[in-house]
């Protein structure tokens, strides 16, 4: 496992940006001659056409659905809209229901005030104090009215505090109300098991650059039969779901990320968790205060740690990290009242006053446990610091 030096940066910020692998760049660079228009028709465009088509299969494949079902988007983001508005503009006028978790990322929670603005009935989903949402009040919710159609969108795992969510419990609940499923798995992918056949969700989102692949490519599995509205209108590419020139050499980077990922799953994991105990409990022994977000929660991710250090300011962390070499976020960039500074926390119901420090550390492959104790031993530090000079 390669480690770094004091002098060398630390780059422990993998759930913003997993840094392309090599290995994804290689399986790039060898197809570069792909990077032709798949609508066009003559040869290389046809050429072009069969690599798009047979990244599409082997995605498919990799999480187990029909590559009937797997459309390219731009990433993330561009997904969760198009799931969530597209189903609320294929159902307007048949007054629609969506719900979505009170800890959805940004594009989950933005497209669905969009729906709410545009005539749907959308909902919050409660969670507890460890993220994890209340079945109970969701099942109620969905059995009171089972004859609208009705979406529910729940993140598999959240990108903040890590929490996974019963997904499989989510599906049958839904199900059995008439409802349909999406999940945000852009974070969950290759670091929980995400299989359609085995946990049939209905729409699925997921980004290359969470998995060491490029940025500005995605997918949305959409189980066939279900009605979206596009989003776009263009040259009907994508079954017109998501018109635009598509790109090839992108869903190359995209399958070679999620096949590696998947790959290394069961040894990154082990690796991971690893980490993750180990950073928690020096953070909670040596760190007056410090608490880790949802922690108690029945399952976590792997490789994303968030630690909230009361009577200190983030942005005063945050830039004395960084001035050292250590690259890691403060959660979520959304404004909040509370002075958490993120609403997934605001969520969890933390009785915190401000100033309140939220750090999250995320680990890749390469992430040693040196690494680790480097960024626990200068958070320790700047984190007294800061609080010394915060009182
Ligand atoms: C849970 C989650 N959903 C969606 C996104 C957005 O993905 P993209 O950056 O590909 O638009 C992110 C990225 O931060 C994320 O963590």
């Amino acid at each position: 496992m390669k480690t770094q030096t004091k002098s060398q940066r630390l780059y422990l910020d993998y759930a913003s940006t997993w840094p392309m692998r090599h290995e994804v760049w290689e399986a790039m660079s060898a197809e570069l001659a792909q990077s032709f228009n798949p609508a066009s028709s003559h040869g290389p465009g046809r050429q072009a056409h069969r690599s798009l088509e047979l990244a599409r299969a082997k995605i498919g494949k990799l999480l187990g659905c029909t590559r009937a079902g797997i459309y390219f988007t731009g990433g993330g983001t561009q997904s969760d809209n198009l799931a969530i508005l597209g189903f609320a503009r294929a159902h307007a006028g048949e007054n629609p229901r969506i719900f979505v978790s009170e800890i959805e990322h940004k594009a989950c929670i933005a497209s669905a005030e969009q729906a709410s603005a545009e005539q749907a009935r959308v909902s919050e989903v409660p969670v507890d104090s460890s993220g994890t949402v209340n079945l109970g009040w969701l099942e109620r919710k969905l059995a009171s009215d089972p004859k609208a159609p009705t979406l529910v969108s729940i993140m598999w795992a959240n990108n903040e505090i890590g929490t996974v969510q019963p997904m499989s419990e989510i599906v049958d609940i839904a199900h059995t109300n008439n409802a349909i499923v999406h999940t945000d798995a852009v974070q969950a992918l290759s670091k929980v098991k995400v299989d359609i056949e085995q946990t049939p969700v209905d729409l699925l989102s997921a980004t290359a650059h969470k998995l060491g692949g490029p940025v500005g490519i995605g997918i949305l599995y959409c189980r066939p039969g279900i009605r979206l509205e596009p989003l776009s209108y263009g040259g009907g590419q994508e079954r017109s779901m998501w018109p635009g020139t598509q790109n090839p050499l992108g869903a190359i980077g995209f399958t070679a990320a999620l096949a590696l990922a998947l790959e290394g799953q069961r040894e990154h994991v082990a690796h991971w968790e690893e980490l993750r105990d180990h950073l928690e409990s020096r953070v909670l022994s040596e760190i007056s205060g410090a608490r880790i977000h949802g922690h108690d929660a029945r399952r976590r991710l792997p490789h994303i740690v968030s630690v909230g250090i009361p009577g200190c300011d983030s942005g005063a962390i945050l830039v004395s990290l960084d001035l050292e070499g250590i690259a890691v976020s403060g959660g979520s960039a959304c404004g909040s009242d509370s002075g958490l500074g993120s609403s997934v926390l605001d969520a969890l119901g933390l009785d915190v006053k401000p100033p309140y420090a939220t750090i999250r550390f995320s680990f890749g492959a390469e992430t040693s446990r040196l690494d680790i104790d480097r960024a626990v031993d200068a958070l320790a530090r700047i984190a007294g610091r800061v609080h010394s000079l915060s009182v």
